[in-house]
């Protein structure tokens, strides 16, 4: 195949475009195509200050980069979760520090060990929901460092095929919450700094595509703790369906995003207090975070709160224990 635009080579074919590109005319395509998602969900005004959350991985290195080719002045952030297996979080945290000082950009690393003197892999001894209590923890911390440095966005590297699956996941709970929160754009709220995906209508391949292209390195350890199977099959099911019908990911995802504000209306949210450790947004007087990784300073703040809990749990244990506010 031949590059649609010069007739050189092909480098890559984009059978959901129904198109084939040589390295230039690819890497022109991709930027235009992230710029035209971020004015199409207007997630960005010319020039803006944007936090971008490093996890290591090729999609989040690419967003940064992107950003930066576009214009924006990115700021990096990198949570060091302390997972020791697989060697998982100091290769991670290499990656991010190599591709930050090869860019030029300015990078954040907030290490758990360092601030709570715990990892996750120490959690992951006595937690059986390792996964989503380090879901809890990332989105946490992103917020507070996009909130602290006044950034106007937090960007976070989710891209078309993870949008799709935990669409279509969320479709077959009829988890009507999720399905409110699944755009590529969530304004800010009090409390919550302005969220994007820029790379939220880009597949797999031309991410891996623009990645070889600029010789980014990512991480190559995965985290032991890996997603559930299911995240995985939902995504298997949509790469076959994708392979039959080019394009039907994007369609499918796209689609949702015009129709995502007749599930915001159906879905009320839960009151909102202000936790009585950090003072960020919570659904239970502790935020789980708090509860997690302040727990001293939690049971303090618990003790002093009596006598009554808005939930009739009795004591700080009962809290932690049934008080899970995701
Ligand atoms: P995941 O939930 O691991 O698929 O990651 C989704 C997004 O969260 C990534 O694309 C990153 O933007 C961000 N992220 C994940 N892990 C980290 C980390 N350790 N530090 C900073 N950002 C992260
Ligand atoms: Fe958090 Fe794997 S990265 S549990
Ligand atoms: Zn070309
Ligand atoms: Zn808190």
């Amino acid at each position: 195949m031949k590059c649609r635009v010069c007739k050189a080579p092909a480098f890559i074919k984009l059978p959901a475009h129904n198109t084939a590109f040589c390295p230039q005319h690819f890497q022109e395509f991709f930027l235009r195509q992230v710029e035209r998602t971020i004015k199409k969900y207007r997630m960005l005004p010319p020039g803006a200050k944007v936090a971008v959350a490093l996890s290591g991985g090729k999609d989040s290195l690419v967003t940064a980069l992107v950003l930066k080719l576009l214009g924006y002045q990115v700021w990096g952030f990198f949570i060091d979760l302390g997972i020791e297996e697989n060697d998982f979080s100091a290769a991670s945290r290499r990656a991010v520090e190599e591709f930050c000082s090869r860019e030029n950009l300015p990078l954040e690393i907030f290490s758990l060990k360092e601030h709570f003197h715990k990892t996750i892999s120490q959690l992951a001894l006595r937690e059986k929901k390792t996964c989503a209590l380090c879901g809890v923890t990332k989105r946490h911390l992103m917020n507070e460092y996009a909130l602290k440095i006044g950034a106007y966005a937090l960007a976070t590297g989710h891209t078309l095929d993870d949008m799709a699956a935990s669409l279509l996941a969320n479709l077959f709970r009829w988890d009507l919450h999720y399905l409110s929160k699944g755009l590529p754009h969530l304004p800010p709220e009090p409390g919550f700094a302005r969220k994007i995906k820029p790379l939220a209508l880009q597949g797999e391949r031309e991410i891996l595509a623009f990645a070889q292209l600029h010789e980014i390195k990512p991480v190559e350890a995965a985290c032991p703790y890996a997603r559930e199977a299911k995240f995985k099959r939902y995504k298997a099911a949509l790469d076959m369906l994708e392979e039959k019908s080019p394009g039907i990911k994007r369609y499918f995802y796209e689609g949702y995003t015009r129709h995502a504000h007749r599930f915001r209306e159906e879905t009320a949210r839960p009151p909102m207090m202000s936790c009585l450790v950090c003072g960020f947004p919570s659904v239970s007087p502790i935020c789980t975070f708090c509860r997690t990784w302040r727990e001293e300073e939690a049971r303090q703040r618990m003790a002093k709160k009596e006598p009554e809990c808005y939930n009739g749990h009795k004591s700080f244990e009962d809290e932690v224990e049934k008080c899970k506010d995701g």
